[in-house]
């Protein structure tokens, strides 16, 4: 058989390649880039040296952000208060490309080295069924004599001396690390005691807060139809490519140390696991939208779409059914909310934050200085408010009479 492997170049993955190979597949190895740091052609030469038939590599950086964090942005997405899905978005992307890679090599049976307890391999999974329904999946980590042979780091350090499989002479960090363009995640290791806190050189992608400048960084975004489409800095520097817009978000996050989060998260298949997030750019993106939706978002739209739409939106990505019916109606709802905000957000990144100095819109009436203002009584009569606290307060006094009636206060 024909086996397309999603490929990192790791020593999990290495294992799983050779292995495949030894039980007689002939394998493609496949790795997306999404953004992450990474030494390209030595992956690429090391999949060919394990006996891999190809290695194909390609750049969804621009699919990634344009696709699924600009959504995530228009919807405000977050998950369980506090997971901005740094891994949850790139998976649908990556499992695309992995579906088409193997269509164009002839490889019928797709394979990745997720652990056969974690969100990511419902999500490969789900999402290869619902693009090539007839594709056969290897999942290695839920294959019994997989996992009888390789019960710990011992076992595959000693696979890999057999095989030839070159170990990386840096020790490996005592966490797991899934890095893309919007966020590096940290799990598992030392990071499995909740207690324990995250060591000061686990963050790759932003400074400590302690260490950040004592000076703030000013910039300002603009989005149109909730989507950034531009950003201004205190430098003068203008950014309006999607993917660069990005990473210079990403650069004041980091310099300022913007966007970490230490949680204990509920995985889809049941279990609790703690993970620790830094990202920088999406969290700066996120807030900045917050602030000019509040200038220009219809308040019952606005009401609605964090009640059922953003809920809904990160569940599904969490969950891996990005391909799904209820994805798509959902993310018409999104677009839909999103037709009119557009204006720009006046920030500053300080010290483990941004923070809002002011926003301007163009496109709405909504927000009015003469209606809300202290000073006027022109547009707005206050004499109307009588009427309305009287009307509301009809049922609330009825309750207060029922309560003073049973005695209570
Ligand atoms: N817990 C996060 C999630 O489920 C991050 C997963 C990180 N994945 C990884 N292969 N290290 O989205
Ligand atoms: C893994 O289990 O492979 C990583 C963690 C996760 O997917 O939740």
């Amino acid at each position: 058989g024909r086996v397309c492997l999603a490929y990192s170049g790791g020593l999990d993955t290495s294992t799983i390649l050779k292995w495949l190979i030894n039980e007689g597949y002939t394998v493609v190895c496949f790795l997306a880039n999404v953004g992450q740091e990474e030494d390209w052609d030595e992956v690429e030469k090391k999949a060919l040296a394990l006996g891999a038939e190809k290695m194909v590599i390609l750049d969804l950086q621009k699919e990634f952000v344009e696709e699924v964090v600009f959504r995530a942005i228009q919807c405000n997405a977050i998950y369980e208060d506090r997971y901005l899905l740094g891994t949850s978005l790139a998976r649908p992307i990556i499992a695309r490309s992995q579906v088409r890679v193997a269509q164009e090599n002839n490889c019928d049976i797709l394979s990745h080295g997720c652990t056969g307890k974690g969100n990511d391999q419902v999500r490969f999974e789900l999402a290869w069924k619902a693009l090539a329904p007839s594709v056969k999946v290897i999942a290695p980590w839920r294959i019994p004599e997989f996992i009888a042979k390789f019960q710990g780091r011992n076992d595959l350090l000693a696979y890999a001396k057999e095989n030839n499989i070159p170990v990386s002479s840096t020790p490996k960090a005592p966490w797991s690390m899934d890095e893309n363009l919007v966020h590096c995640s940290y799990e598992a290791g030392i990071l499995e005691d909740p207690d324990h806190t995250p060591p000061k050189e686990l963050w790759k992608m932003t400074v400590d807060p302690i260490d950040a400048p004592d000076k703030p960084y000013h910039f300002t975004i603009f989005f149109e139809k909730g989507i950034p489409v531009k950003v201004v800095t205190e430098d003068k520097k203008e950014v309006t490519d999607s993917v660069e817009l990005f990473k210079l978000l990403n650069k004041i996050g980091h310099d300022h140390g913007v966007g970490r989060v230490d949680i204990v998260e509920n995985r889809f298949i049941g279990l609790k696991s703690r993970g620790c997030y830094d990202t920088p750019g999406l969290t700066i993106a996120r807030l900045g939208h917050i602030d000019v939706e509040g200038l220009v978002m219809d308040s019952k739209v606005r009401e609605l779409r964090d009640q059922f739409v953003t809920i809904s939106w990160a569940r599904q990505l969490y969950n891996g059914m990005y391909f799904s019916p209820e994805r798509e109606f959902v993310e018409n709802s999104i677009i839909f909310s999103q037709q009119n905000v557009n204006g720009q957000v006046r920030m500053m990144a300080y010290k483990g934050n941004a923070y809002t100095l002011g926003r301007s819109s163009d496109s709405s009436n909504l927000y009015s200085e003469e209606d809300a203002s202290m000073d006027s009584l022109d547009t707005f009569s206050p004499l109307d408010t009588t009427g309305f606290i009287a009307i509301n307060a009809i049922r609330l006094q009825k309750y207060g009479e029922a309560k003073i009636a049973q005695g209570q206060p």
